[in-house]
């Protein structure tokens, strides 16, 4: 069938008549915001994909039918905008999210699409909404591309009708007052994912299960689940970020851990920076391995644990301070020439180095220029 594809040259703008006030920077707190418009593209099954419209940010409406709210038909991704000291408008290796975008569609039968004119359309959307993105180093425009099966059906099949659409929020820095190291409660009633899963691609329905367990956590006194899988406590994930270990190893050698994409990992973006700034740092072994809690529990009690944080988009890393596994409580050390410090050192140089790329301080061609 000649189905047509995302077709950036037919894109359709409907500007908004009434612009919204911007929320002062301080006032900011995450997702909470959205700015004035939205892209939305229709797909059917027999035409293809519609023509690109930005239009006002603005609800959905969708039967109480459509087979998103059913069966789970859903995936997005999470990348931000920054304007850099020269008001220049940044993204960060946005191909990368394309991608993940195309994968995640087609593991839950979504349709596929050209993501490089899908980017076209996103960039059309960032420029319009440029007052949106916040010009103070910390802060960016999140943008998180979604998309739905919308067929009215609750027949379990692949959906003949989908929206593609991409919200924007302005966000601050995780964390207002620096870094806030977090204890995870390393959780083992409940796994995230699973091989031959969905926990290799971002779909919504990864998210909520989670959220019970992290309520729980949380009213132990635990900012985070440390997700485990497996008889022997492999490390996973922790909350919803990659997690990475390091560690001085049997052999005396310092190593950077994080579990390989094995199919329940998220191939996050922040996760292959990491990987990549600290191959290229060439300073301590960097290992994409398999890590257990006995192993991490050993390293700690040996005082060869040396930092643990989580990554993600959104926080950039998040140092870790503690866990607590199966009635015992691991310390995990941060700034071992600063205690009060917040953060490790090694921790402290990714977060740095992300941001000066970032937001253009320090030139790599991971940032792109909008
Ligand atoms: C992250 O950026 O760390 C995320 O996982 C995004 C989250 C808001 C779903």
């Amino acid at each position: 069938k000649n189905r047509i594809d995302i077709d950036y040259n037919r894109i359709k703008i409907h500007r908004s008549e009434r612009l919204k006030p911007l929320v002062p920077n301080k006032d900011l707190v995450f997702g909470h915001t959205f700015t004035d418009h939205m892209l939305n593209i229709e797909w059917h099954a027999e035409t293809g994909w519609h023509d690109p419209i930005i239009k006002p940010y603005d609800k959905i409406c969708l039967e109480p039918s459509a087979m998103v709210f059913h069966y789970s038909f859903e995936c997005f991704e999470g990348l931000k905008a920054y304007k850099d000291k020269n008001g220049k408008i940044r993204l960060f290796r946005p191909e990368i999210n394309m991608k993940r975008f195309q994968r995640s569609a087609a593991r839950i039968s979504l349709p596929s699409f050209n993501e490089k004119e899908l980017f076209k359309c996103l960039k059309e959307l960032i420029r319009l909404e440029e007052r949106w993105i916040p010009a103070e180093r910390g802060f960016s425009l999140y943008i998180r591309p979604t998309l739905i099966g919308t067929q009215e059906s609750l027949g379990v099949g692949a959906t003949t009708r989908s929206l593609l659409f991409i919200i924007c929020s302005p966000v601050g820095p995780y964390y207002k007052t620096g870094f806030n190291a977090i204890k995870l409660l390393a959780t083992t009633e409940n796994v995230r994912a699973w091989p031959g899963g969905t926990g290799d691609v971002k779909v919504g329905g990864n998210y909520a299960p989670c959220v019970k367990p992290q309520i729980e956590a949380a009213a132990k006194g635990y900012q985070q689940n440390l997700w485990l899988f497996g008889e022997d406590d492999e490390i996973t994930e922790v909350g919803t970020m990659n997690c990475f270990v390091l560690l001085k190893n049997e052999h005396d050698e310092t190593e950077l851990v994080t579990p390989p994409l094995d199919g329940s990992i998220l191939a996050g973006v922040t996760r292959d920076c990491i990987l990549h700034l600290a191959r290229s740092w060439n300073e301590f072994k960097v290992s994409e391995r398999k890590i257990t809690m006995s192993e991490v529990k050993i390293a700690a009690g040996e005082g060869r644990l040396l930092e643990m944080f989580g990554s993600g988009t959104a926080c950039i890393v998040s140092p870790i301070k503690g866990i607590h596994y199966r009635g015992l409580n691991i310390e995990v050390p941060l700034d071992p020439n600063n205690p009060s410090n917040q953060t490790g050192p090694i921790t402290r140089r990714f977060a740095d180095t992300l941001m000066g790329i970032q937001y253009g301080e320090i030139p790599h061609e991971w940032s792109v220029v909008l």
